[in-house]
């Protein structure tokens, strides 16, 4: 699909470049002189998202030309095998199908000829099912009490997606259920995570793809002996306090967690695009099932949105688009994701799972080296707090960081009176920020002012910072879903550009296999002879402090 010519020989690529030199630094001020309508023109709308990209360093011509090499890459083609279920991650072999997880029931989209729809929504339904069940109180833990805790225990895309959607929709939630996620294999995660709480009332969800992650499966071992001891039970308590979600039943069985409690997904869903699977279990009991269906629909449709949409209307598409343009010819390093809500303030940290790991690959999809940047460092805060922390360096630093911007018009409808009298000013600063950033300030605005000369420089904002504005009416459950949506394409759209294989992530195992063989060192002394001078000399001042 996006096999043949490298990116860097094509002509659309070339003329790219020579379309850069001219653009110099043509500045977002002189943009906006020429084109006084810019900022009405350069906006979409997909469903709830008001997309505001004129103060972007671009041009039609631009845009036309990035649109080019979309056409060129054969996007739309690579796009349309993936919602088609065909193999596209061709290094393990797999279907890319999170949309399917989304598809409205009575879809029919086929992995080896087998419709995986109805699927879907049979594990859907079980998970419904389940989570009435812990809402009403009709399940109950061992010793007959309501459950009103629930600990997910996952790491990756088995935690940050729930872990963030819980936040972003904190107030669908039931409010009197404690819902906590354990990921970090530091005993410290899972100890704060349950030492207040009562275990008679606490289910444990294990979520794992695969089953076998050391991380999860240590803290699902500790997690079940806490039970056990807090109860003063035996192992037929484990029945009624702990679940999975996997594609792995028989690591499941092995655990002890009757597969009978087990909500299945499948290998074509990819770890960090699966919190709209099973994965999503605790999200959907604090949320309930019909909040939880309205955020699928918000995925499903962005998604209908990315496939059917023409290139001049794409936002995946053109977001996609920018990023490359950034990293090609701006030397752009990083991506800023800069939500103005509280609630997202494990947005970013999410995509950064979403988009690291996806796109932080070196080679092209047939192995061969790339000659050209790939994914960026995403990283980011509610903007805010940002503002007064490194802000500092989006505006007078010397690296070119995109950044979007993201805020709603009305603040979560259960916000008391008081304080919804706040989000004016989180909304003004939002808008206040893209402003600074694109215009800055010149030195003769600074003179104006009445500053002394030698502090003119300092005082300079040079402006043409590029920010993406994205603003929807409130943060509801299809809101989000749209949100990750737009992201969750945006990063196809850049890895079918870039050749790459954006859906496995070898680039983790090293350090797992790593970690399994020094652990005997730290432990039992053996092997330290055998590592590196450097990690030899960790590993024995680490046994000297640990008294070993
Ligand atoms: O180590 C990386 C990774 O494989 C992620 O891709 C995944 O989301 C995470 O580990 C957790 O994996 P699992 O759900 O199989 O426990």
């Amino acid at each position: 699909m996006t096999e043949g010519t490298r990116l860097d020989q094509l002509p659309e690529w070339a003329a790219l470049a020579a379309h850069r030199a001219d653009f110099g630094e043509t500045h977002l001020r002189s943009l906006f002189a020429e084109d006084p309508k810019r900022g009405e023109s350069y906006t979409l709308q997909v469903g709830d998202l008001y997309v505001d990209y004129s103060k972007h360093l671009v041009t039609d011509e631009t845009l036309t030309l990035l649109r080019e090499l979309a056409r060129t890459r054969q996007v739309a083609a690579l796009r349309d095998a993936m919602f088609r279920g065909e193999k596209i991650n061709i290094t393990e072999n797999r279907a890319v199908l999170h949309t399917a997880l989304r598809a409205p029931r009575g879809a029919v989209v086929e992995v080896d000829g087998v419709n995986v729809v109805p699927e879907v929504h049979a594990v859907l339904d079980k998970m419904a099912g389940f989570a009435r069940r812990i809402r009403s109180g009709e399940w109950t833990g061992h010793t007959g009490r309501r459950i009103r805790n629930i600990v997910n225990i996952g790491i990756g895309g088995s935690d940050l997606g729930p872990a963030m959607a819980y936040e972003v929709l904190r107030s669908f939630t039931d409010r009197d259920l404690t819902v906590r996620f354990v990921s970090n294999v530091d005993g410290a995660d899972l100890h704060e995570a349950v030492r207040d709480l009562d275990a008679a009332e606490t289910l444990f969800i294990v979520a794992s793809k695969t089953f076998t992650t050391i991380e999860t499966v240590t803290n699902a071992t500790s997690a079940r002996d806490w039970l056990l001891t807090e109860l003063h039970a035996d192992t037929d308590a484990v029945a009624k306090h702990f679940v999975a979600l996997s594609t792995n039943a028989t690591e499941v069985a092995k655990f002890g967690i009757d597969v009978a409690n087990m909500f299945e997904f499948w290998d074509w869903v990819g770890g960090r695009y699966s919190y709209d699977s099973a994965i999503g279990l605790s999200l959907m009991i604090a949320i309930g099932p019909e909040a939880f269906e309205e955020m699928l629909a918000g995925f499903r449709l962005v998604d209908e949105h990315f496939r059917t949409a023409p290139p001049e209307q794409n936002v995946p598409l053109l977001l996609g688009l920018l990023g490359v343009w950034y990293g090609a010819f701006f030397d752009a390093q990083a991506h800023a994701v800069l939500p103005y809500s509280h609630y997202l303030s494990k947005f970013t940290a999410y995509l950064q799972q979403l988009d690291m790991e996806s796109n932080g690959k070196s080679v092209q999809r047939d192995g061969q080296p790339v000659a050209w940047q790939t994914g960026p460092v995403v990283w980011g805060t509610p903007g805010t707090n940002g503002q007064h922390a490194y802000y500092q360096l989006l505006h007078q630093g010397t690296k070119v960081i995109p950044a979007d911007l993201i805020g709603f018009a009305r603040p979560v409808a259960d916000l008391a009176p008081g304080l919804v009298a706040q989000h004016d000013l989180l909304m003004a600063n939002l808008f206040a920020q893209g402003q600074a950033l694109a215009f800055g300030k010149t030195p003769e605005e600074v003179r104006a002012e009445g500053v002394a000369e030698e502090l003119v420089p300092h005082k300079t904002f040079r402006g043409n910072h590029p920010t993406t504005t994205i603003l929807a009416g409130e943060l509801t459950p299809s809101v989000l879903g749209q949100l990750v949506a737009l992201y969750e394409h945006k990063v196809f759209v850049q890895g079918a550009i870039w050749n790459i294989d954006s859906f496995d992530q070898w680039g983790v195992e090293l350090g797992k296999v790593l970690a399994k063989r020094i652990e005997p060192s730290l432990v039992e002394g053996t092997g330290i002879d055998a590592l590196d001078s450097s990690t030899a000399g960790l590993a024995t001042r680490y046994r000297e402090l640990r008294g070993r």
